[in-house]
C-alpha cells in the first residue's frame, strides 16, 4: 500500500514538473498531426498502453484507436509524445528511411537497462563495426558448423525432459537457449557461477517497456539491479579471461580482446560488455519465446503436428547413414518447418513495438511526423490484418504456400526491416529447426497445465505451459 502511495505520489510530482513542457510543445504541431489523443501530461496514455489483455489479437490499445482515428495516430507514453503506426506503406518508409529522416531509438527504459553505448543506440560508423563483428559470429558460414552444437543441447535437454515427471516450457526452453547462446558469446561454466546470469535476465521483457519508477517492488527497479548484477559478472568474466586467453574454441570474449588489444581500435570495454548484453537478451528471450510458442501451437493443431512430424520422419529416412548427423542440406530442405515457424513468429508477435525518432518533418498522407517524436511500428498490426492475411488469428502455416506471401517485406517484420533488420533471424531459425527436428521424431508430449498467454504488452506465459514428455519408442535414432 505505502510502495502503491509512493509510487502515485511520484507519478503526481513528475506531472506537475512537466506541464508546463507539455504546454511548450504541444500548439507547436497542431494543425497537421495525426489524429488521436495525448491523454495526461506526462502520464499520457500510459495506462491504457500498459493495460494487459490475453488475447492473441492486436493490443486492445493499437486496435481501438486504429478503429477511431485509422492506421497512423498520435498519442503518448511516459512522457513521449508518439505516433503509432499500424500501416505498412509507412512502416516500410520509417524501416527504409534508417538514418536518414528516422533514426533507431529507444525509451530512457530501455537505455538505462541495456545501456548507452548498445548496438540500438548506436549509428553510423561505430554502427556498422558492432554490426560486422556480429555478422562473423552468427553469418551463415558460422551456423553451418552451429548445427552440431544446437544437436548437442538440444539432445541433451530433450533427454532431461523425458525423465522428468513435468516440464515447465517457458523456463526449460529459455535455459536451452540461454546455455546455447551463452556459449557461443562467453563460454559459460554451468558449474561456475555464471548460470547466475541467466537469473538476471528474467523480468526483462517485462521492464523494457515499463514505467521507469526505480523503487524497490517496482519491475523496472528488478530489471535495473538484473543489470547491474549481469554486467558485473561479465566484467569480471572478460577480466578473467584476460588473464587466461584461449588458444582453441574461441568465443566472442576471445574475439572482443583481440579486438580491444588491437592498436586504434574503435572498440572499448564499455562498449563490449553493453554488446555482449545485449546479445544475450536479444537472442534468449526471443527465440525462447519463440521456441515454447511453437510447442503450444504444435500441441493446439494435431494436424501441424502430423504434417512437421512426416517432414523430419522422412527426412532421416532418406537417410544413408543412419548415425550420421544433421546436415545443412537437411536443414535446407525443411520446407514446412519454415512455414511452420514463419507462422509462429508470425502469429505469435514476440515484438509488440519497434521504436524509432523522427530525425526531421516527415509528411505522410497528409499528417506531419514532428522532427523529435518517436515513432512506434506495431508489427502485430500488419500481422493480424485480415487484408494480408486472411483469417489471421488461425494458425495455419499453410498460407505460406508458395513461398512469398505479396509483398513480403511489407507484410512481415517479426525480425524488423530494413537496415536494422535482426542479425539473429538466421541463427534462431537454426535453433529452431534443429529443436523442432529432435523433438517431434524423439518425442511425445501432453499438456498439464498452463499454457495461457498474457501481453503486457510484451509476450509472457503468467501460469507457464506444464507438459509431460515421453520418448517415442518408434524413435527411429533411438537417441533419447
Ligand atoms: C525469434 C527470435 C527473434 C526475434 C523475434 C527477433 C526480433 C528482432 C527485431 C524485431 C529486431 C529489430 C529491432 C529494431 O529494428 O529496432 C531485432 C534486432 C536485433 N536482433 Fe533479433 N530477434 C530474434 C532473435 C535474435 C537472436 C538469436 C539474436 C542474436 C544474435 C538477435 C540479435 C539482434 C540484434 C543485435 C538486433 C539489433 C540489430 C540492429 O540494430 O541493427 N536477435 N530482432
Ligand atoms: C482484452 O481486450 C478485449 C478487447 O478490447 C476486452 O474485451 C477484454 O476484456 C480484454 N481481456 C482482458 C483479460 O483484459
Ligand atoms: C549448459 O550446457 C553445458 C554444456 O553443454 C552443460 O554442462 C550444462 O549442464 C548446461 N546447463 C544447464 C543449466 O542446462
Ligand atoms: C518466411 O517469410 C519470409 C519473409 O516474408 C519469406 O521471405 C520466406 O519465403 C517465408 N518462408 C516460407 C517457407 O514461406
Amino acid at each position: 500500500m505505502s510502495l502503491f502511495a509512493l509510487g502515485l505520489l511520484t507519478v503526481i510530482i513528475i506531472s506537475i514538473t512537466n506541464l508546463l513542457l507539455y504546454k511548450w510543445w504541444k500548439p507547436k504541431h497542431k494543425a497537421n498531426l495525426p489524429p488521436g489523443s495525448m491523454g495526461w501530461p506526462l502520464i499520457g496514455e500510459s495506462f491504457q498502453f500498459f493495460s494487459s489483455n490475453t488475447s492473441f489479437d492486436i493490443p486492445p490499445f493499437v486496435k481501438q484507436r486504429m478503429i477511431r482515428y485509422g492506421p497512423i495516430f498520435k498519442t503518448s507514453i511516459v512522457g513521449n509524445p508518439l505516433i503509432v503506426s499500424a500501416d505498412q506503406e509507412l512502416n516500410y518508409i520509417i524501416f527504409q528511411q534508417e538514418g536518414q529522416s528516422f533514426q533507431s531509438w529507444y525509451p530512457d527504459t530501455f537505455i538505462e537497462i541495456f545501456g548507452r553505448q548498445n548496438i540500438g543506440s548506436l549509428d553510423g560508423f561505430m554502427y556498422k563495426y558492432l554490426k560486422n563483428m556480429v555478422l562473423s559470429l552468427f553469418g551463415t558460414e558460422s551456423l553451418k558448423n552451429m548445427i552440431s552444437e544446437v544437436e548437442v543441447a538440444v539432445l541433451k535437454h530433450l533427454h532431461q525432459w523425458c525423465r522428468m515427471d513435468s516440464v515447465e516450457l517457458k523456463d526449460a526452453t529459455a535455459r536451452m537457449i540461454f546455455n546455447l547462446t551463452a556459449e557461443k558469446l562467453i563460454s559459460h561454466d554451468p558449474e561456475s557461477a555464471s548460470e547466475n546470469i541467466r537469473e538476471n535476465f528474467v523480468d526483462f521483457m517485462k521492464g523494457l517497456v515499463s514505467f521507469p519508477i526505480n523503487i524497490p517492488g517496482t519491475t523496472y527497479h528488478k530489471c535495473l539491479q538484473g543489470r547491474k548484477k549481469a554486467m558485473k559478472m561479465l566484467k569480471q568474466l572478460i577480466q578473467e579471461r584476460r588473464m587466461n586467453p584461449r588458444k582453441q574454441n574461441k568465443d566472442f570474449f576471445d574475439f572482443v580482446l583481440e579486438e580491444l588489444s588491437k592498436e586504434r581500435t574503435l572498440l572499448t570495454e564499455g562498449i563490449a560488455l553493453d554488446l555482449m548484453f545485449v546479445l544475450l537478451f536479444a537472442s534468449y528471450e526471443t527465440t525462447s519465446q519463440a521456441v515454447t510458442l511453437a510447442m503450444k501451437y504444435l500441441t493446439d493443431n494435431p494436424l501441424v503436428l502430423q504434417t512437421v512430424t512426416e517432414e523430419h520422419e522422412s527426412i532421416l529416412k532418406s537417410r544413408q547413414n543412419l548415425d550420421s548427423q544433421l546436415s545443412w542440406k537437411e536443414y535446407k530442405s525443411m520446407t514446412f518447418t519454415f512455414k511452420f515457424i514463419n507462422e509462429t513468429v508470425r502469429h505469435g508477435n514476440i515484438v509488440p513495438g519497434i521504436y524509432r525518432k523522427a530525425l526531421k518533418d516527415v509528411s505522410f498522407k497528409g499528417y506531419t511526423i514532428p522532427a523529435g517524436w518517436a515513432v512506434m511500428v506495431c508489427p502485430p498490426a500488419v500481422h493480424l490484418n485480415p487484408d494480408i492475411y486472411e483469417n489471421p488469428l488461425d494458425f495455419n502455416p499453410w498460407r505460406w504456400e508458395g513461398g512469398e506471401i505479396n509483398g513480403a517485406s511489407k507484410h512481415f517484420m517479426a525480425f524488423g526491416g530494413g537496415m536494422r533488420f535482426c542479425i539473429g533471424a538466421d541463427f534462431s531459425k537454426v535453433q529452431m529447426a534443429v529443436f523442432l527436428h529432435y523433438l517431434v521424431t524423439n518425442c511425445r508430449w501432453q499438456q498439464i497445465k498452463g499454457g495461457n498467454i498474457l501481453r503486457t504488452p510484451g509476450l509472457q506465459f503468467p501460469d507457464g505451459f506444464h507438459v509431460r514428455f515421453s520418448a517415442k519408442s518408434s524413435s527411429v535414432k533411438g537417441q533419447i
